[in-house]
């Protein structure tokens, strides 16, 4: 069953406000958080992000559904704060939305002269000089780039829309797992944007230059089956199965030791960028500390 697809003010706000709880694990929204003072300035409910840590898995859920998960500054500054503060014991980190949409992108209450409540509007940060209105940019990014860290692995569970900043968060991700209703669109080109938010690189690996500039230029919509093709998701089920899916996928995920999953994914995620001959020799850099830690600890 889908999650409601509209909540009013009351319900959105006390769902921003309250914790959640959950099997023991560490659970708080965001709005809760004076990570920086972005979130400390917005209203709990334009933060929009919940954050629960059970065990090695974190979930990070957009929390917005009555806004299709649009997101503000103050999502990815929420979003960088968990990137920060992220528990030790965590491998695998779950990106999710709740509702019917994954995200359906930046806020577009930003382009307003009024912005979102207790933020900055696009009107405000384009009266900046270049250079703070790139360290905006680069706060926001902070938010995305953390995802691709070597200890951890993160999945994507993608429903429904994921446009613009949703789908650069989906691609910010180390894995997709998408729903049969999935529709991937990059919006920003279309709305005289470029996409900021770390998706041009992984956009670019994942379907290759001359498919990427279509599907910017286009801002078409992309379904579950063409994902599968391009290679945009890993894996589509049905939408009542993404959960368990997604779970299943951590599972055996966790299940490989944690170091030689760090050193590896250190490996693949580093190998585009370097020659054979750089790749074979991190290859022999990783491998002889690995034998040696295997060794010390027998
Ligand atoms: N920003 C702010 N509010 C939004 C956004 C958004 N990006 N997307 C949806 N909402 C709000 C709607 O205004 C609506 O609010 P209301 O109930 O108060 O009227 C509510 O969310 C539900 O939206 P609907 O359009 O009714 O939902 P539907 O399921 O029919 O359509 C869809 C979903 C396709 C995502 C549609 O809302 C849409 O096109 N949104 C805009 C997408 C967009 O252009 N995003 C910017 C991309 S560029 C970037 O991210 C940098």
């Amino acid at each position: 069953m889908r999650g409601d697809a509209r909540l009013d003010r009351t319900q959105e706000q006390a769902m921003a406000e309250t914790a959640v709880g959950g099997s023991g694990g560490l659970v708080h929204e965001v709005g809760d958080l004076s990570a920086t003072e972005t979130i400390s300035a917005a209203a709990p409910a334009e933060v929009g992000v919940r954050f629960e840590v059970d065990g090695e898995i974190a979930t990070v859920t957009l929390n917005r559904p009555g806004r299709r998960n649009a997101q503000t500054f103050a999502t990815w500054a929420a979003l960088a704060r968990m990137g920060d503060t992220l528990p030790d014991q965590v491998r695998v980190v779950v990106v999710r939305g709740e509702g019917p949409s994954f995200s359906a992108g930046l806020d577009l209450r930003m382009f307003t002269p009024e912005g979102v409540p207790g933020q900055e509007s696009f009107a405000t940060v384009a009266a900046l000089d270049d250079g703070a209105f790139e360290r905006r940019i680069e706060e926001a990014q902070r938010g995305f780039l953390w995802l691709r860290r070597p200890d951890i692995v993160s999945i994507a569970a993608v429903q429904g829309h994921a446009i613009g900043a949703g789908f650069q968060l989906a691609l910010a991700c180390d894995l997709r797992i998408v729903a049969d209703d999935v529709q991937f669109c990059m919006k920003e080109p279309a709305l005289g944007l470029v996409p900021d938010l770390t998706g041009t690189k992984p956009l670019v690996e994942i379907v290759g230059v001359s498919r990427a500039i279509e599907l910017c230029l286009t801002a078409r919509r992309v379904g579950a089956d063409e994902a599968l093709q391009l290679r945009l998701a890993e894996m589509a089920v049905p939408p009542e199965e993404l959960d368990q899916a997604v779970a299943d996928l951590a599972a055996a995920l966790l299940a490989t030791d944690r170091a030689a999953a760090t050193a590896t994914k250190r490996l693949l995620r580093a190998a585009p960028g370097r020659t054979l001959e750089e790749q074979a020799a991190a290859e022999r850099a990783e491998q002889v500390a690995r034998i040696r830690a295997l060794f010390a600890s027998s």
